[in-house]
């Protein structure tokens, strides 16, 4: 037998003129945005060319700038090295982001220090079991924030200043660092 419930969460709600960085497959949640005209730029990251997902119908729908952990495609780098030497991040209202916890947590100490972390919108992952806010599995210290009920999307300014980028829990409900 397997049980599914939802649909569950919140979802991105950009507006004016948008940015959106994804990481591997972190892709998926932003993909739709760009489909809907809603994306100005994006920034694709994966580690390799040939695990960058959606580059090329990307390319057509939005200004796309690549980057690549080893040099295969694009800037040779992570997408916070693109965002440092090409992207003009005051320029945009909306900040979408979502990929690896870390990735994520570079760009918002990129829009804290530029004193916008509430343009950004992070779509976070957390080890979920009951999905409507009651367990903790998926808490985000100190608000108690929870993933599943309060997002996954959050502000930057929701997320500043909490375990985001330092801790989560396990299956046992054990901190463990990101
Ligand atoms: S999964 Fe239980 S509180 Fe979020």
């Amino acid at each position: 037998m397997l049980g599914i419930r939802g649909p569950l969460g919140n979802g991105f709600t950009p507006q004016g003129r948008v940015l959106a960085i994804a990481g591997g497959v972190g892709v998926a949640p932003l993909y739709p945005l760009a489909m809907k005209g809603s994306v100005d730029t994006f920034i694709l990251g994966a580690r390799t060319e040939a695990e960058l997902v959606f580059a090329k119908y990307l390319a057509v729908l939005t200004d796309l700038k690549i980057a690549t952990d080893d040099g295969t495609a694009g800037y040779h780098g992570f997408v916070t090295g693109v965002l440092d030497e090409q992207i003009d991040l005051l320029s945009y209202d909306t900040i979408c982001v979502c990929g690896p916890e870390m990735m994520m947590k570079g760009i918002l100490d990129r829009l804290s220090a530029a004193g916008i972390a509430g343009r950004g919108q992070f779509s976070l992952h957390r080890y979920m079991k009951c999905g409507v806010g009651v367990c903790g599995s998926c808490a985000i210290d100190p608000k108690g924030l929870c993933v599943c009920r309060d997002g996954p999307v959050f502000t930057g300014d929701q997320i500043l200043d909490s375990e985001f980028g330092h801790y989560a829990r396990d299956a046992s409900g054990q901190r463990k660092r990101v």
